[in-house]
């Protein structure tokens, strides 16, 4: 087998974004792009000689195709061995854990998570550090320089290799270690959870809707909640992956996931549903006749965690992503934990959690995990609100009420305006940006506003700074509105604006959500003028 250097010239567009590199399928499958960027991913951390990496995917279309270069590439560049994923799938969390379970030198994970897949859709491609979580900027900046400067990539000349049974093969000089997806974080997960109480649960009649939307999760959840757990069979729905997670878009809210949450609504709900998105580290949490924002369950997690074996002895301290509600911010202030305000990205949790300031971790868009990896996990967030439900055998509004009487409740909502062109985004952004300082004092529809500012970060681990991270007006009374733009899309831009209302009177803890926001829609629709920049009247996606 031969090695070849092959001349090629920088590409552009190869800047990771919040989460690694994401591209339209059509473009990663354009000559030279995919070895381009991973051979920059090798050059950018320094060389892969000598090592040894994860990698795995999510399934999506091309999962296979560019599994197969990336191993070819591994074995130019003189990569001892890679652990992959057999038929290259891997889940992220997964991912993330045989990465510091198997203390690797990272993994290369294929995904563009809860973006569609296909070949007219989205893929993606991300590098993780030794610890298990997505490289920090510093390195995804020298990615990107190396991107910029590449004149050659390494290509071993051979055959595909057959990934679709465990074993052990080699690869020129590099051994290759093809593992079942689901055992080791199957295992990881027993650990940390009370399969007998959870099994105990599912005896006694409880009954659960897991919709793992033809994404990575559904044999995960098959083997944990199905085979281990005792749910009944059909619990998991949509459980077989597919390439285009049959068409859907597999992002677990309620307008992607909308069966499940008419179904959880329903008379005859089941006790509890549940879903995960394309690459598994997203959830969302319904109970019977409520759904649970991915704010408030990172809060009632917070609060009730020392109920699984794992978090007996009490959490270190919590994070959040500055646009994730502050309901976890008052069970920190309650509990006396520390609670940190990061940017957007679970790459920013990452020193926190090494550094064992925090235990516990969440952004507003699903994501929610602790110190056993270094992504967030979907599935091991559903299994911890089913620790909690059969430790305590309340219903999820039972405790979803009883938590909001005790901490007050953050009602909240994410309005998205996607694919706008990317001219008009940025004037918006810069318009308001500009307008900060005007703000403090101003009276808006009623609400009178007390702070603005663009947020900053100054990691407490590293001393990184990381600037121009998004847009904060807090209103007096603990309203807040945050505006950004997205840093994952694959088409123009994508403008999230972030609703938050705080309520602490008991006679107001069960209103509708959208009622509570709509003054404080309208007033940040004054503020950002969103309707004269993006010419839209409504948002394309609120959840
Ligand atoms: C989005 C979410 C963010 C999450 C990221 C990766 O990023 O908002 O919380 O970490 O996807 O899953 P954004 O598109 O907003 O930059
Ligand atoms: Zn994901």
């Amino acid at each position: 087998m031969q090695i070849h250097s092959v001349p090629t010239r920088p590409i552009p567009g190869q800047k990771p974004g919040t989460s690694g590199l994401r591209k339209k399928t059509r473009v990663f499958m354009e000559h030279h792009f995919l070895e381009n960027y991973v051979q920059s991913i090798f050059d950018g951390i320094g060389g892969i000689a000598g090592r040894t990496l994860v990698l795995g995917g999510d399934g999506r279309y091309f999962n296979d195709r560019a599994a197969q270069v990336i191993l070819r590439m591994a074995a130019a560049n003189g990569a001892t061995r890679v652990i992959v994923g057999q038929d290259a799938i891997l889940s992220t969390p997964a991912a993330s854990h045989l990465i510091r379970s198997r203390g690797t030198d990272g993994g290369l994970i294929l995904s563009a998570s809860h973006n569609p897949g296909g070949p007219e859709a989205d893929f993606g491609l991300k590098y993780n550090t030794p610890n298990g979580g997505p490289a920090p900027e510093a390195v995804t900046d020298r990615i990107h320089a190396a991107s910029l400067a590449i004149s050659e990539y390494r290509m071993l000349d051979a055959q595909d290799v057959d990934l679709s049974r465990p074993g052990r093969t080699r690869l020129g000089s590099m051994d290759i270690e093809i593992v079942d997806p689901v055992a080791d974080y199957a295992a990881l997960m027993e650990r940390l959870f009370d399969f007998d109480a959870i099994r105990d649960l599912f005896r006694s009649g409880f009954r659960m809707v897991f919709d793992a939307m033809h994404a990575v999760t559904g044999p995960y959840a098959r083997e944990i909640l199905e085979r281990r757990l005792g749910a009944a069979e059909g619990t998991v729905l949509n459980g077989r992956p597919l390439p285009d997670f049959g068409g859907g878009h597999p992002d677990p809210n309620p307008i992607w996931a909308r069966g499940l949450v008419e179904r959880m609504m329903a008379d005859d709900a089941p006790d509890f549903g549940a879903a995960s998105d394309g690459d598994g580290d997203r959830n969302m949490i319904v109970g019977r006749g409520l759904y649970v924002t991915p704010s408030d369950s990172l809060a009632l997690l917070a609060a009730q965690a020392h109920r699984a074996p794992a978090y007996r002895a009490g959490l270190r301290g919590v994070a959040r992503s500055m646009p994730t509600s502050g309901a976890v911010d008052r069970v920190a202030e309650a509990l006396g934990m520390p609670c940190y305000e990061t940017p957007t990205g679970w790459k920013f949790f990452g020193n926190l959690l090494d550094a064992g300031r925090v235990t516990l971790c969440g952004e507003e868009s699903a994501g929610t995990g602790s110190d056993h990896v270094r992504e967030k996990d979907g599935l091991w967030a559903v299994l911890l609100w089913l620790n909690i439900l059969a430790d305590t055998r309340r219903s999820v509004r039972d405790l979803m009420e009883e938590h909001w009487s005790r901490f007050g409740r953050n009602y909240y909502s994410r309005h998205d305006y996607e694919d706008i062109p990317t001219d008009r985004a940025n004037a918006l952004y810069e318009g308001l940006r500009a307008a900060l300082p005007s703000l403090p004092g101003r009276t808006v529809r009623s609400l009178r506003v007390s702070a603005a500012d663009e947020f900053a970060y100054d990691d407490p681990v590293d001393g990184s700074r990381s600037e121009r991270q998004g847009l904060r007006i807090v209103f007096e009374g603990g309203a807040r509105m945050v505006v950004r733009l997205s840093g994952t899309g694959t088409e123009g831009a994508t403008l999230r604006v972030y609703l938050e209302v705080l309520e602490t009177d008991p006679a107001r803890l069960r209103l509708d959500p959208a009622d509570v926001l709509a003054p404080l829609a309208q007033a940040a629709e004054e503020i950002a003028q969103i309707r004269r920049h993006t010419g839209r009247e409504a948002p394309d996606v609120i959840t």
